[in-house]
């Protein structure tokens, strides 16, 4: 049986295509405080490279869905495969790019903003799940590993809707989830009005993101070993960052040789297709990946450095996947 982080057994109702009432004025994603300044930083130096720009943008979902609302805008790269996204982003030009850092509004906070505070918690989740979905990936020799990077990256946007509006009321389900061993969404949907899967299924309607990119936004607390890999990988990335404290909500199993058993556990059965022993070494290919890019995270989140003076681990390196044979891939 998988962990009671995935497995939520709830109908999520799917939405229409226009968009309800009462998220008009979300067309944009907000973004940190830290992200965005750095972002600034890197826009306003002319020694920085396009390149550099969009490694930025890549690491933030707010950033990420602008730019890519961008390149769909334009007839001829509207429906432009994942792999190209990148290269897109930095076709978009440096004027594009610099607007793009100005108009993308501020999540707004009442915590400081540093590690193991909420809205930092989210920027955090959502790019180590993306670092190790995309990990999965390379390992699994799965073709466009960038895509379950961006489906890693976006999986919990439901949540910056409560950050941004209500932060309050993330603080109350933290509290009733701790206090009672309910589950989480049936609570985020009492406190909330709706879970955070949901929330995140209408903004990515809004924003128009791909069919692809919905279902792994809507159902990565409900997946099954027969839903789409996308779907399945994204829930192990969540998964990890849950295992690896990367979380909202504290873990009920303080063991840590029974967490890493869960895990395990969740790898073997939403991909049942792999030999034994390489939930394993899949388990491993995630910790090596996302241990520097927390360095970086870290690094962000602390201090707001002069722009452009630091790398991102795992990108301009390249990431060195070993490779598990996956039987059907
Ligand atoms: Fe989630």
């Amino acid at each position: 049986m998988l962990a009671s982080t995935i497995t939520v057994p709830t109908l999520i109702p799917r939405i229409g295509d226009g968009g309800p009432r009462h998220l008009e004025g979300w067309r944009a994603l907000p973004t940190l405080p830290a992200v965005l300044f750095r972002f600034l930083g890197v826009v306003a130096n002319p020694g920085s490279s396009d390149p550099q720009l969009v490694e930025l943008i890549w690491t933030d979902p707010a950033l990420l869905a602008r730019a890519m609302a961008a390149v769909h805008a334009s007839p001829a790269t509207r429906n432009l495969p994942v792999t190209q996204l990148r290269v897109a982003i930095a076709s978009l030009g440096r004027e594009r790019l610099r607007h793009l850092a100005y108009t993308t509004p501020l999540l707004r906070s009442v915590e400081p903003m540093r590690a193991g505070f909420h809205s930092a918690t989210f920027w955090e989740r959502s790019l180590l799940c993306a670092c190790a979905c995309e990990a999965v990936a390379h390992q699994l020799g799965l073709p466009a590993p960038a895509q379950y990077y961006v489906a890693g990256l976006f999986h919990d946007i439901g949540y910056l809707r409560v950050l941004q509006e209500k932060p309050a009321a993330l603080r109350a389900v933290i509290e009733q989830w701790t206090a009672r061993q309910g589950d989480r969404l049936e609570i985020e949907a009492e406190v909330f009005g709706m879970d955070h899967c949901r929330l995140g299924a209408e903004l990515a309607a809004q924003l128009q993101l791909p069919a692809w990119l919905r279902e792994a936004i809507e159902r990565h607390h409900s997946p099954a070993p027969d839903s789409d890999r996308i779907l399945r990988i994204t829930s192990i990335g969540s998964a990890f960052c849950s295992y690896k404290g990367v979380d909202f909500f504290p873990a009920r199993t303080l063991s840590p040789s029974l967490r890493e058993r869960e895990m395990k556990e969740i790898i073997r059965c939403l991909l049942p297709e792999l030999p034994e022993g390489s939930a394993s070494e899949l388990l491993a290919g995630m910790k090596e990946t996302i241990a520097p890019v927390r360095n970086w995270i870290s690094g962000m989140l602390v201090e707001l450095q002069p722009a452009a003076t630091k790398e991102i681990p795992g990108y301009s390196a390249g990431y060195q996947a070993k490779t598990v044979s996956a039987g059907r891939t």
